[in-house]
């Protein structure tokens, strides 16, 4: 570990379990990086307590302030700058990003989205997936770009869904991976392992044609 450590900024709207994550894993020398800063459109987000107990910078940035996206977008890249951050973290953040802020930081923003995509972009994802009677279910990590949920995937990590699963189950199980996932996929870059140039990724220096597959505590297989 004789990089620097990768400086990142948190985005989020909520809980913060994911940010949690990328605390413990901080911590526990999984991962060489340094939050500089977390900012949330939420005064009430819990993951802002989680920061602040970890002596990390918080701001709230209230979209309901700002007449339209554009202006929002642009204050919250003023904010984001200010720490320079190699990599901003999308971590539970709740907002439709405008095309100026996606182009912003292209190749250098991640977001991790509860679902296998490009299957079930958008919200309630779980009860979808019950809902279509799918035997499987994932979450997906990929770096933005503007259309909502899309944009080049990194890993996905794969679980079952079993007939007692409900909405809330599988909330919990798609948790559990993406707390060893997110951390995981920031280490890469932290590291060099993993790069996106012009939104496409190239891992271990080839190009990845198809996402990094984890499944079962594995990681999978690599398509190039
Ligand atoms: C996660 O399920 C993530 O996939 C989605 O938003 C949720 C955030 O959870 N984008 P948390 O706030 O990190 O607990």
């Amino acid at each position: 570990m004789s990089n620097p450590a990768l400086p990142i900024v948190v985005l989020i709207s909520g809980s913060g379990s994911n940010l949690q994550a990328i605390i413990d894993a901080i911590a526990a020398k999984r991962l060489h990086a340094e939050v500089r800063a977390v900012i949330s459109n939420r005064a009430d987000a819990p993951g802002l307590q989680r920061a602040q107990k970890a002596g990390i910078t918080t701001h709230v940035l209230n979209h309901k302030d700002y007449p339209d996206r554009e202006s929002f977008d642009q204050a919250l890249i003023q904010i984001i700058d200010n720490y320079h951050p190699a990599l901003v973290v999308l971590a539970g953040f709740m907002r439709i990003l405008t095309d100026n802020f996606v182009a912003h930081y292209q190749d250098r923003m991640l977001n991790i989205h509860p679902s296998l995509l490009p299957d079930f972009r958008g919200l309630n994802t779980h009860q979808r997936v019950l809902e279509a009677g799918q035997d499987k279910h994932g979450v997906s990590v990929h770096f933005v770009t503007s259309e909502l949920d899309s944009g080049p995937l990194v890993i996905q990590a794969i679980i079952n869904v079993d007939s007692t699963d409900t909405a809330e189950s599988l909330a919990n199980k798609i948790h559990q991976q993406e707390h060893i996932i997110y951390p995981m996929t920031i280490q890469w870059l932290a590291e060099q392992r993993l790069q996106c140039k012009n939104n496409q990724l190239f891992f271990d220096d080839q190009a990845l044609a198809s996402p990094l597959i984890w499944e079962n505590n594995t990681l999978l297989n690599q398509n190039t």
